[in-house]
């Protein structure tokens, strides 16, 4: 190991990511072909910006959410392809690295005031369901792991609410439909699913119908008005003082002392 040069700038906390912290160990990754080496730690999306790219398109939540980020990689020597959100995948040694920020796949016109809430009238916005030859790619290709081809599946069987269910973890990155020979665009066909189930087939809720009454009828409003009266000191003090839950209260035993809102 090369002794360290008595003019070596002395490692301090600046804030900048391109300054490693003392002992930090790096590994060599690929990005867009180029050689770099970055802290073994970083994810993905840290060790492209770690390196100097610049994140405008293909990041948003950072936090394995939005789906905004999906990307591909290879590994040395292996000729698969892995998939994984930037933001959430952790970098590996001799990771040959890229971004795909959008991935544009057909998507269907459809109002949701005059759908018809059938399987027949999902069938018809997306025939090429009926394309797909259940190779799972779709499946292997989810970061998010969604049995995709579970959902796929259910909706050509007409089962709304199976394929509801199965896709409610989908986050839209579209990898799935990038890996799809029958051209289907799944994650589309998914969010359809659940909203067709959501808006018609659901059962509603009569809590909400309820709340959502008394909404209507005014209950809240002299509350509203009280509260946006208040200084910022008379809110913070209504805030910290008010009536809470007990953190180990039961599920549905705790009540209010002050039940006029209920
Ligand atoms: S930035 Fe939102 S999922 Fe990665």
């Amino acid at each position: 190991m090369a002794e360290k040069s008595s003019k070596q700038a002395p490692r301090v906390a600046t804030g900048d990511r391109a300054i490693l912290p003392e002992g930090a160990s790096t590994i060599p990754v690929y990005v867009m072909g180029k050689k770099y080496e970055v802290p073994e730690s970083l994810t993905i999306m840290k060790a492209m910006e770690f390196v100097g790219f610049k994140f405008i398109r293909g990041a948003g939540c950072r936090g394995g959410i939005c789906g905004a980020c999906p990307t591909v990689y290879r590994k040395a020597g292996d000729y698969k392809i892995y998939f994984g959100l930037a933001c959430q995948t952790v970098v590996e040694p001799d990771m040959f690295l890229a971004q795909i920020p959008f991935y544009p796949a057909n998507r269907a016109k459809f109002d949701m005031e005059t759908i018809e809430p059938t399987a027949e009238a999902i069938h018809a916005l997306y025939p090429e369901l009926f394309r797909c030859v259940a190779c799972n790619s779709c499946t292997k290709a989810c970061p998010m792991d969604v049995d995709v081809l579970g959902y796929i599946s259910a909706m050509k069987q007409g089962n709304i609410a199976k394929a509801a269910e199965i896709s409610f973890d989908c986050i839209q990155c579209g990898l799935c439909a990038s890996r799809c020979m029958g051209e289907l665009p799944q994650y589309h066909i998914g969010q359809l699913a659940r909203r067709v189930y959501a808006r018609y087939i659901q059962p509603k809720a009569d809590h909400l119908r309820k709340r959502v009454e008394e909404i209507n009828s005014g209950k809240y409003d002299k509350m509203l008005e009280d509260l946006v009266a208040m200084s910022k000191e008379e809110l913070e003090k209504h805030y910290t003082e008010r009536e809470r839950e007990p953190d180990l209260a039961s599920p549905g035993e705790w009540k209010p002392q002050d039940t006029q809102y209920l």
